[in-house]
């Protein structure tokens, strides 16, 4: 634990990760600040912590529960650095009083490109050939080895129609894609809008970009991969809960759909077992947001939203 300059009526935060430091300087100048250095806090470590604090500015893994929020008796803010929110219990903090504010838009493009890299990875089966070549099994270029799927003429289906996935939709006229979304209720026949049903019967590539709520818990169960093509391929980008991930590895097992690509998991940073011995599935570590831009441009909107309510101004994106 670093803590830095002083003076009593300078608000107090904790911030409970290392941030670039152009981000971290600016919450200096303004604010007393508790920097967490050791990793991840335990919920008791996190209540103690936050005793006197004014300000908290947190990521995915710290779960700030109601226990927690209420250790941090005068809490004003929780600044999540991450678009998600799931990790903070939003009606907790609302009924205390506190802002909770996150981080749209600036890690749209970031989540975006890592979905694009992730379905050509499982398309194009890029990171089973690095585990061939690297165990020494390549024998050499043939006609029928290791043959892949096309992108060209095939319909991408997105599950949830945000910043995200619309950005990831922008980019798929690019590789001869038509992009179509969920919409409940359906829509109307050639608008590009559909049922999830009929999403997940028609699409070729099926890409989750919802947030995680109860309701999408393990929408995609294994009714869902049931209605897919044999030939569908699923990516994660979104949450982990919102898939069945035993499921998911019936479902790859048996073959009842190509392939999934994964960057979030059920329970982070545990994967389930059946996942990890088969080839069909690539397993991202929750790389999202993990640019060097995205990540810098994320630490500072948490703490332009933190240092706005601390100092009595609307935040910039409450949640
Ligand atoms: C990361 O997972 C985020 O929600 O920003």
């Amino acid at each position: 634990m670093a803590g830095t300059s002083s003076s009593s009526i300078r608000p107090r935060v904790l911030l409970t990760r290392r941030i670039p430091s152009s981000a971290f300087e600016k919450l200096e100048a303004r604010c007393d600040v508790d920097l967490n250095d050791q990793g991840s806090l335990s919920a008791d470590e996190l209540k103690r912590l936050l005793a006197y604090k004014d300000g908290l500015i947190c990521v995915v893994t710290d779960k700030i529960t109601p226990d927690v929020l209420e250790a941090g008796a005068k809490l004003k803010v929780v600044a999540n650095i991450a678009v998600g929110y799931d990790n903070i219990d939003v009606p907790a903090a609302r009924s205390r009083g506190i802002v909770v504010t996150n981080t749209p838009d600036v890690l749209t493009e970031a989540v975006a490109e890592i979905t694009w890299g992730l379905i050509f990875s499982i398309t194009r089966r890029i990171v089973e050939g690095d585990r061939l070549v690297r165990r020494g099994a390549w024998k050499g270029w043939a006609l029928d080895f290791m043959l892949g799927t096309e992108l060209g003429g095939k319909q991408l289906g997105i599950i949830g129609r945000g910043r995200i996935g619309r950005a990831v939709a922008a980019k798929a006229p690019a590789f001869g894609m038509q992009a179509v979304f969920a919409v409940r209720g359906g829509g109307k026949p050639g608008s590009g809008e559909m049922s999830l049903d009929e999403l997940l019967v028609t699409s070729d590539v099926i890409s989750i970009h919802t947030p995680m709520t109860a309701a999408n818990r393990h929408l995609i169960d294994r009714k869902a991969f049931a209605r897919m093509k044999r030939s569908a391929f699923l990516v994660n980008t979104a949450r982990g809960p919102i898939v069945d991930e035993e499921g998911l590895a019936w479902a790859l097992k048996e073959r009842l759909i190509a392939g999934a690509a994964l960057d979030v998991y059920e329970r982070e940073p545990e994967v389930t077992a059946s996942l990890m011995a088969l080839e069909n599935v690539v397993l991202a570590p929750h790389l999202g947001s993990a640019t060097r831009e995205t990540r810098t441009a994320m630490a500072d909107m948490a703490v332009r939203n933190a240092v706005a309510v601390l100092e009595g101004n609307p935040p910039l994106t409450p949640v």
